[in-house]
């Protein structure tokens, strides 16, 4: 048990791409904290740094510099496998793109993070059943993505990233390839996690969908502005 509020708290952080002749400041001295229970969004326009700053929360990317400190281990110092286990353990991840495995159905995607995090085979088809049928899906277990809607494959990402029972779930553009209905739906469903304790942040550059969430910051030019 982590005796920490804050599951995120990033001082300072900074992320230059250097790339060829070109740098970009994709962030500029973030100030970030979120505490345990908290319900965020992020906006910001296209190229604001909105996927950078997801990528770096996420540990799928290492600030240029600055100190991370994730449920109160500084990562900043973590080697890849270190910062691997970390992310399987800590965040579940709901992407705009779904990131299924088209060759493989429902409970397959569900139960990966169970699989890299060494839980065995029956444990871990009993979990993912039980989320899927949770999320209304119990009628679509063994179906690949291409034989489910894009509402129901969002449902199969949500329960993905809740197989390893995470504090945060990060959600980059959730509903941005869904129609209104289903982003409704998955909305609800985040609220309804947040009300059970997880802590969210969510990414969207659509304003009524930030507005739903407890606190909404602002992402302008790699510069996180409106803090509360
Ligand atoms: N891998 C990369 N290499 C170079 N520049 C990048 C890379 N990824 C993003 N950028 C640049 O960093 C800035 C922020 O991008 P991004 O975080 O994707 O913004 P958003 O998600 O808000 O659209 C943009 O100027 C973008 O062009
Ligand atoms: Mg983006």
């Amino acid at each position: 048990m982590k005796t920490t509020d804050d599951i995120i708290k990033m001082v300072d952080i900074t992320k230059i791409y250097d790339s060829l002749d070109v740098k970009t400041v994709a962030l500029s001295d973030i100030d970030l904290v979120v505490k345990r229970g908290d319900f965020i969004a992020i906006t910001g326009r296209s190229g604001s740094g909105k996927s950078t700053l997801m990528h770096i929360i996420g540990l799928l990317d290492n600030p240029t510099s600055g100190k991370y400190v994730l449920n109160g281990t500084d990562v900043s110092k973590l080697a890849e496998d270190e910062l691997a286990f970390q992310r399987n353990k800590e965040i579940g991840f709901v992407f705009q793109q779904f990131n299924l495995l088209p060759r493989s159905t429902a409970v397959e995607n569900v139960i990966l993070p169970a699989i890299y995090a060494g839980v065995g085979s029956k444990e871990r088809t009993e979990k993912a059943v039980e989320l899927l049928t949770e999320l209304g899906l119990e009628d679509h277990l063994n179906k690949k993505p291409n034989q489910m809607s894009g509402g129901q494959q969002q449902r199969v990402t949500i329960a993905r990233a809740l197989m390893n029972d995470p504090e945060l779930i990060l959600a980059d553009e959730p509903t941005g390839n869904l129609d209104i209905k289903s982003g409704d739906d998955v909305m609800k469903t985040l609220k309804a996690l947040n009300k059970e304790g997880k802590t969210i942040v969510l990414i969207t550059h659509e304003h009524d969908i930030a507005a739903q969430a407890k606190k909404i910051w602002h992402l302008e030019d790699g510069r996180l502005i409106n803090k509360p």
